[in-house]
């Protein structure tokens, strides 16, 4: 079957192709339909199916006879240390974890933080809860501990489990105090918090709330694996909107269990068996989706890679990891392989290696700028696929189907949409576009399974982010075209949302941080172009009036707030004061006007414009931090 034909099969009858789909999915009760239509724009699949996630990805496997197959590599090059972990091994550990966390009253609906680095247990924990039907959310270890507090506070969780502490390169990053003053800010409790102590940092425990990881689990009994309803929640992941309110994308457990499992295979054309790698991080869509569910759903090796692109050693450790695990299939974002590729632009440590096993590399989380494309290409002669998702699809949009058929690459393109997805490029008034010409992408409704079904506890705020904009059709938020072969091109966002290194953040959230210094009147953050992360942001600063301060000082207390509230991975160091701000005559600040100015790029003067010669000044102060030189 070709592309066409599988997309054309799921077009014409997408019940049935999702029915077939869910063949793949060990149910303790099959469903007896896929889709449940909620009316209003809302949609469930598998909804009166019973399932369990952590049965799906460990004990069948371990029934099927490949419980000595390794299901989790540890490759840990911070700490030089390797570490595998089989399919039978991982069953144990996690019906352990479980029973604790049972033992202690967590139940089937639960909410359960998990804030730990790239270590197995982090996966473990994902499991554990996935067995009792506990609902999970993973916030990412480079957030703040007023990051954590917020996400306590919106899912409420009877438990946290962290580890004492993450690694860097060159610093140890200590959970403990941040868990424990995310704690103190958070007006919900946990009942309990569950430390995994690492060698490398040892933390104290609080008396009465926590409890130590393997001391918990001493003497209970292993939890069996809970049924739960195919639309009962697996998790809750926080992603970062227009506000610094992040929103809780909700994860359902049947839709997910099908929908990752068919990818495996058609997008990223791997057997049961084989070892798949995404290089991301657990607290990311891409973590959860293809470190930890995909790859064990569907029987194969995963990679838990503790270590950065360069410097752990080097820019070789990629090809190394490829090398030893041999990696069939490779998953990363084009911010890493731009490290790689300014640390070695010859290619010459990947010649050291032996990429034979290696089929194709994937790229997602941003834009895949040809360069990189193209130097990957050249350096590892394998075909590198780039593909459009995101926290909300928890899978593929649009992307090469090399399971079924390797299409021909169009460099600029992430390929073609999935079956599921019904792409179309919509005009302002939700009118459909044709080939060649830009607007706002979106999907017409419903999304496939895997995908968000609301957000947590905030079923309005779904419909304003995603349904109401164009009814009938979800709201990607990134604007687009499609070509005349049915290939997609992705140029922007349409809101305020920046992607640094990969990392999905919130301009409007690192404003409210700003506007919360005392000295600061007004402040607008922008995302300029920069050569490495792809994006960076940068803060301007209007003062109150008569405050007389110097503005180096005042730059960097802004620097440092971004840093203590949002976190290290908001890579915010650059800000500069400006007496104004330019805007539209009705108050709007022309931030995509500013880009432009940054990136050195043309753009039409806004009719709008209060007043021109503020760009001027705008210029000006880009220039003060090497930006805007023309
Ligand atoms: N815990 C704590 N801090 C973290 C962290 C974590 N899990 N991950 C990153 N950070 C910190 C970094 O140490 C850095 O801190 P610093 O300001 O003290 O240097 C800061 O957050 C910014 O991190 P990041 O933007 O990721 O840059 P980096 O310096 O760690 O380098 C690159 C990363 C440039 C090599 C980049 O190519 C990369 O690999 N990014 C990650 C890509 C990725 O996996 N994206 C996920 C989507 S698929
Ligand atoms: P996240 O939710 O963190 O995965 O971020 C999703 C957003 O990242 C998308 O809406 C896009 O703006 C951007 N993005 C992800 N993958 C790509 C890609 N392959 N090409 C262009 N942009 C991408």
């Amino acid at each position: 079957m070709t592309y066409k034909d599988v997309y054309a099969a799921w077009k014409a009858d997408p019940e049935a192709f999702w029915m077939e789909a869910a063949q793949a999915i060990d149910w303790d009760q099959a469903p007896s339909k896929a889709l449940t239509d909620k009316g209003d724009g809302l949609y469930e699949w598998f909804a009166d199916g019973m399932v369990n996630t952590c049965w799906n990805a460990v004990d069948r496997h371990v029934e099927a006879g490949r419980g000595e197959q390794v299901a989790i590599i540890h490759d840990s090059p911070i700490t030089q240390s390797q570490h595998k972990i089989t399919y039978a091994e991982l069953r144990d550990r996690v019906a352990s974890l479980a029973g604790a966390l049972a033992a202690k009253g967590v139940t089937k609906g639960d909410r359960v933080i998990i804030y730990m680095p790239m270590v197995p247990e982090a996966l473990e924990a994902m499991l554990a809860c996935g067995r009792i039907g506990a609902i999970h959310s993973v916030v990412f270890g480079g957030f703040a501990a007023n990051e954590l507090a917020v996400r306590i506070n919106d899912c409420q969780p009877k438990a946290i489990i962290a580890a004492s502490c993450g690694l860097e390169p060159g610093r140890v990053v200590h959970y403990k105090p941040l868990l424990d003053g995310a704690i103190e800010l958070a007006d919900h409790k946990p009942d309990f918090c569950v430390i995994f102590q690492r060698e490398q940092e040892v933390a104290e425990l609080t008396e009465g709330r926590d409890v130590d990881w393997h001391g918990f689990q001493a003497g209970v009994e292993p939890a069996p694996c809970v049924p739960v309803e195919g639309n009962h929640p697996s998790y809750i992941l926080y992603t970062s909107g227009t506000t610094g309110a992040p929103k809780g994308v909700v994860r359902h457990t049947g839709g997910h269990l099908v929908a990752l499992n068919w990818t495996m295979k058609n997008i990223y054309n791997v057997n049961p068996g084989e070892t798949f790698w995404a290089a991301s991080d657990v607290g990311w869509v891409v973590g959860h989706s293809y470190i930890c569910y995909g790859p064990l759903i569907h029987g194969n090796t995963t990679i838990v890679f503790e270590g950065k692109p360069v410097g752990t050693p080097d820019a070789g450790t990629f090809w190394r990891v490829i090398e030893e695990h041999k990696v069939a299939s490779f998953f990363t974002a084009p911010t890493a392989f731009r490290a790689v590729k300014r640390d070695d632009p010859k290619g010459e440590l990947v010649g050291k290696y032996d990429l034979s096993h290696l089929r194709a590399i994937y790229l997602a989380g941003e834009r895949a700028d040809p360069d990189t494309i193209e130097w990957a290409q050249a350096v590892t002669g394998k075909p590198i696929y780039d593909h459009w998702w995101q926290t909300e699809t928890g899978w593929t949009i649009a992307g090469m189907p090399a399971g079924i058929e390797a299409l021909p690459v169009k460099i600029g393109s992430p390929a073609v949409p999935m079956p599921g997805y019904d792409v179309q490029i919509l005009d302002d008034a939700g009118h459909p576009l044709p080939a060649g010409e830009l607007g706002a992408i979106a999907v017409k409704l419903p999304l496939p399974p895997g995908t968000l079904p609301t957000l947590w506890n905030a079923e309005d705020r779904f419909r304003k982010s995603y349904l109401n904009t164009f009814p009938g059709y979800y709201e990607t938020g990134d604007a687009g075209m499609i070509d005349e072969d049915g290939y997609l091109y992705i140029m922007a966002r349409t809101d305020d949302v920046i992607n640094v290194a990969g990392h999905r953040l919130s301009t409007g959230g690192m404003e409210e941080v700003l506007a919360g210094h005392p000295d600061v009147a007004e402040c607008a953050v922008i995302g300029v172009t920069d050569q490495l992360k792809g994006q960076m942001p940068v803060g301007f600063l209007c003062l109150n009036t008569g405050c007389n301060r110097p503005h180096d000082e005042i730059t960097s207390e802004v620097v440092k707030m971004v840093r203590d509230k949002i976190g290290p991975v908001a890579a915010f160091k650059l800000a500069v004061v400006v007496d104004r701000l330019p805007k539209t005559r009705s108050g709007k600040i022309l931030r995509a006007t500013m880009v432009k100015i940054a990136d050195n790029e043309d753009f039409k003067m806004p009719a709008t414009i209060d007043d021109p010669a503020i760009l001027d000044e705008i210029r000006e102060a880009l220039q003060t931090i090497g930006y805007a030189k023309g």
